[in-house]
């Protein structure tokens, strides 16, 4: 059985978040390293967390957690949706830059770091990896989501737009030029040195959203069970992988 198939028949007092294409390998991950730690009441810290995707249903589950995010009107809809949740006590928002961190958490006091779709968008990933590092506790886990490079270019050529997708394909950072959303993405190995720079042990890379954005909404609409299913399937094996609109990659700082 994989890793993804054991973990999801594990249940601890982890509270089930709903499950998508876009969160359940994600959430896969995290409760295996959830039930690793048993009972422990974990420090987190989700650095451009937003609006608390995953920093309530981990605070749910009895843990602290602290959201960093540039933007005060994601803090405000935090902090609304932590009330309403019932753990505002267990959620601290603060803004402040990822970069940054040093000034706002406490050095090696985190037991798990999340970084989810936000290197992408940063003026420079480097120094928010190397704060996210600095930030974990030795032994404490990292769980990095990015944006990936091959999926954008297969979008892109897929919708008729083959100029945008050759100059994807041939932009060192992987994007579609000054008008593009997106600063950089990123395939497997690119994305495991940059983490490996800053000292954390890469110990999994899944694709997130293999599939999802490829179906017709009818697919994705009218078997969204399966198609988490197939997602979970397919999450942990290249070729595969390394088409996903998303790396998940998990990483720890050595103990
Ligand atoms: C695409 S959203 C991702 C939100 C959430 N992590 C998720 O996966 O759903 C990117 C988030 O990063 C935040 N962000 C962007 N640049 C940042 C920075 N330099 N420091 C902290 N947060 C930042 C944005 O405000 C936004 O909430």
């Amino acid at each position: 059985m994989t890793r993804l198939g054991r973990v999801e028949q594990t249940r601890g007092r982890f509270a089930e978040p709903p499950l998508t294409p876009r969160t359940a390998v994600i959430w896969s991950v995290l409760r295996a390293e959830l039930d690793r730690r048993g009972d422990a009441e974990l420090t987190v810290l989700d650095v451009g967390g937003g609006t608390g995707g995953f920093a309530v249903p981990l605070a749910r589950a009895g843990h602290r957690v602290t959201v960093v995010d540039a933007s005060p009107d994601a803090l405000a809809a935090l902090t609304r949706r932590a009330a309403e949740a019932g753990v505002a006590d267990r959620i601290a928002a603060v803004q402040g830059d990822g970069d940054a961190l040093a000034g706002l958490v406490e050095p090696a006091g985190v037991d798990l770091v999340l970084c989810h779709a936000v290197l992408e968008v940063v003026d420079d990933p480097t120094p928010v990896v190397t704060a996210l590092a600095t930030a974990l506790r030795p032994g404490g886990a990292a769980s990095v989501l990015v944006a990936g490079r091959a999926a954008a270019v297969l979008g892109r050529a897929m919708n008729g737009h083959l100029d945008v997708a050759t100059t994807l394909a041939a932009d060192p950072a992987g994007t579609a030029g000054p008008r593009d959303t997106l600063r950089r993405r990123y395939d497997a190995p690119g994305a495991a040195a940059l983490l490996g720079a800053a000292g954390l042990v890469v110990e999994e890379i899944h694709g997130v959203r293999v599939l999802a954005d490829l179906l017709p909404a009818a697919v994705a609409d009218g078997q969204s069970a399966a198609v988490v299913e197939l997602e979970r399937a397919l999450a942990a094996q290249p070729p595969y992988r390394d088409l996903a609109a998303q790396l998940h990659l998990f990483a720890r700082r050595p103990a």
